[in-house]
């Protein structure tokens, strides 16, 4: 064995491409072809299974001289406005061809605007642009209508793609504005739209519920894990490149450890590889060694984590973690675990909810991060 990580093959935490992308041909071709022949598409997954990975794949294989996808991220969006500077903004530079003037798609939209752009010399870099929309300058429905707008005098149909849509829940007024986006879009002829998040509550909320204005909007596409014998040919050819070894078994063993959740696969593979000297093969022992590595690596942020908890939180994620996902509200765990009475439960599903630490399944309560209960159990 020697020292861990001189060099990453595997890559985690941000979205993947290329050399670092495996599987999901299926899903990248419905994408694909919903992007081509203007189907929207709703695509939730919990965190870290590859939703932006997959998203950008397929854009980058559709035909280009037929349809242009956009992508922008809702995260950072925290009110209406803020939406729709990022969203006129990912438009007029994501539409653009590097020799056209972004400002010739919108002439008469962007007059309106003293707009900061600032484009880096480096011709590989983004422009970077900041509109200053504000009520005082647009309409919300003159925002909504551009893609649209952009899309006829090019003759081309968009796609826009919003990431972390789910964050529109959580916008002052919601509900108006979901109306509105919906209004606007459901009678866009060149315009569709493919809207992914993670919170699967929240976005089964938004999409999945009859009374809100976003039912029914589109496909809903739920990801599924990548397979373990899609893991194994990635898994092996890496190592092989590197000049180590690694059997079958050790990587079922790997992937069942993390549940196969994309993100914790690259990591722990790669942790795994860097434990190696050239030649070795990787044994159950390596694993283990890199499992612990592992845990060491995200002790911080589970501790930060858990330090926002109240002690009924924390000892409701310590009944889950003891195998408690029906019963929470009998006595006998209520009482062992110290989660109050019988009207606390709810509250605290909801809470841990909100923060993305459970998920529900029917009647079934789970942690959502395999390594967190893993975490809990040996050092919670
Ligand atoms: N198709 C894939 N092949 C290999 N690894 C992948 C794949 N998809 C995702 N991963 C792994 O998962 C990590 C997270 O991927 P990505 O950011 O696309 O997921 P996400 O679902 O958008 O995450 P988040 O919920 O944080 O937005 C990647 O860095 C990579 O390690
Ligand atoms: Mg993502």
């Amino acid at each position: 064995m020697k020292d861990v990580f001189d060099k990453r093959e595997f890559v985690f935490g941000v979205a993947v491409e290329d050399y670092n992308f495996t599987d999901r041909e299926q899903e990248t071709q419905q994408l694909r072809m919903n992007f081509d022949s203007g189907i929207n598409t709703i695509l939730i997954s919990p965190r870290r299974w590859g939703k932006t990975s997959l998203v950008k794949k397929a854009s980058r294989m559709v035909d280009n001289d037929r349809v242009i996808v956009v992508y922008l991220d809702m995260f950072p969006c925290k009110t209406e406005y803020e939406f729709y500077n990022a969203l006129s903004t990912a438009l007029l530079i994501q539409t653009a061809s590097r020799k056209e003037l972004w400002m010739e798609n919108a002439r008469e939209f962007v007059a309106r605007l003293v707009p900061k752009i600032s484009i880096n010399p480096d011709p590989n870099s983004d422009i970077s642009l900041s509109l200053g929309i504000t009520p005082a300058t647009h309409t919300p429905e003159e925002i909504l209508n551009l893609p649209e707008q952009i899309a006829r005098q090019k003759g081309k149909r968009i796609v826009v793609c919003i990431d972390e849509f789910q964050q529109i829940g959580e916008l002052p007024d919601s509900l108006t504005v979901q109306k509105r986006l919906r209004t606007v879009w459901q009678h866009q002829q060149l315009t569709n739209y493919c809207l992914f998040g993670s919170k699967k509550h929240l976005m089964t909320s938004l999409f999945g519920l009859r009374s809100k204005p976003f039912y029914q909007f589109g496909q809903m596409m739920y990801l599924t894990k990548i397979p373990i014998s899609a893991w194994t040919g990635y898994i092996q050819s890496h190592f092989a490149e590197k000049g180590r070894k690694i059997s079958e078994e050790i990587i079922t063993e790997l992937c069942t450890l993390v549940e196969q959740q994309s993100s914790y696969v690259q990591q722990l593979a790669g942790i795994l590889l860097s434990m190696l000297v050239e030649g070795e093969a990787a044994t159950s022992t390596h694993l283990k060694s890199a499992f612990t590595f592992l845990l060491d690596a995200c002790t911080p942020l589970f501790k930060q984590q858990i330090s926002t908890l109240t002690n009924y939180q924390l000892n409701c994620l310590r009944a889950i973690v003891a195998g408690h996902h029906t019963d929470l509200g009998e006595r006998a765990v209520r009482d062992g675990f110290d989660l109050g009475s019988p009207s606390n439960i709810p509250r605290l599903k909801n809470a841990l909810l909100e923060r993305d630490l459970i998920e529900i399944d029917g009647r079934e309560v789970f942690i959502s991060d395999p390594v967190f209960t893993r975490w809990l159990k040996e050092r919670g």
